[in-house]
């Protein structure tokens, strides 16, 4: 697969109180951070440092808004076992996850951004979960996440990515070739370069954890392991087809 890949966007927003009720346009904004993310697109990308500049990757997926779902509860938050994908829990069932990428805002709790199911687990729970204060540019949102990143990185997740240090030390791998080994996360907003396993660390990747303004990359490598979903026999193949 080397063109275009189309992914249609289903929003559950299941709000408690009247700002996590977060508005189209609020969506809306975050469905066009995804698409100037994924087809390097975004502004950003000229602060790639030269060392990175020639593996900045175009990934050349276009998110599209299908539809949004909203869901009153009485919780206030959460949390990561994914109970708000039920609406017998008080959530909001998937949808066709074959061909339709899940996204649920809501309010996680425990000072979590984001979290994601990565490909190939069960159907019932496939997508990713956001908080609404992270979620898009407009409206509802809190710096210094408030970019529009979280969501990027969470469908990197969705799409197989690890983060790049690998959740372990130098020598676990993140799979992906052209990413240097690194053996924690970065945060907030580093001065290049940051040495880390005696390389510098391409801490503007969106599979990093630094600020939503400092992050705004994906590489070749992410971009192969990313596409390879879609391929013949692939977890993600249904949404090529
Ligand atoms: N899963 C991560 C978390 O919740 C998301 C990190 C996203 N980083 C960002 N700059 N938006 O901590
Ligand atoms: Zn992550
Ligand atoms: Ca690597």
């Amino acid at each position: 697969v080397t063109d275009t890949i189309a992914i249609p966007a289903i929003v559950h927003v299941i709000y408690n109180t009247e700002d996590e009720n977060i508005s189209e346009e609020q969506i809306r904004s975050q469905i066009d951070v995804l698409n100037k993310d994924f087809t390097k697109t975004n502004t950003d990308i000229s602060q790639v440092p030269e060392e990175f500049a020639e593996i900045a990757s175009t990934v050349n997926i276009h998110f599209s808004l299908d539809s949004i779902i909203r869901v009153s509860s009485t919780r206030p938050s959460w949390g990561t076992d994914d109970q708000m994908k039920f609406s017998s829990n008080g959530g909001s069932d998937v949808i066709t996850p074959e061909t339709h990428l899940n996204i649920w805002v809501c309010a996680i709790g425990g000072g979590i951004l984001g979290y994601a199911q990565f490909p190939g687990d069960s159907a019932s729970t496939d997508g990713i979960v956001i908080s609404p204060q992270f979620f898009g540019t407009k409206g509802f949102v809190s710096p210094p996440f408030d970019q529009g990143r979280t969501t990027t990185h969470e469908v990197g997740h969705w799409l197989n990515l690890r983060h790049i240090w690998g959740d372990g030390n130098c020598t676990q791998d993140d799979f992906v070739e052209d990413t240097p080994a690194s053996d924690g996360p970065n945060f907030g907003c580093p001065v290049y370069p940051s040495v880390r396993c005696n390389s510098n660390d391409i801490t503007m990747n969106y599979m990093d954890y630094t600020d939503d303004a400092c992050m705004y990359m994906f590489t070749e490598g992410q971009k192969d392991r990313m596409r390879a979903v879609f391929a013949e026999g692939g977890p993600r193949e249904s949404f090529v087809k």
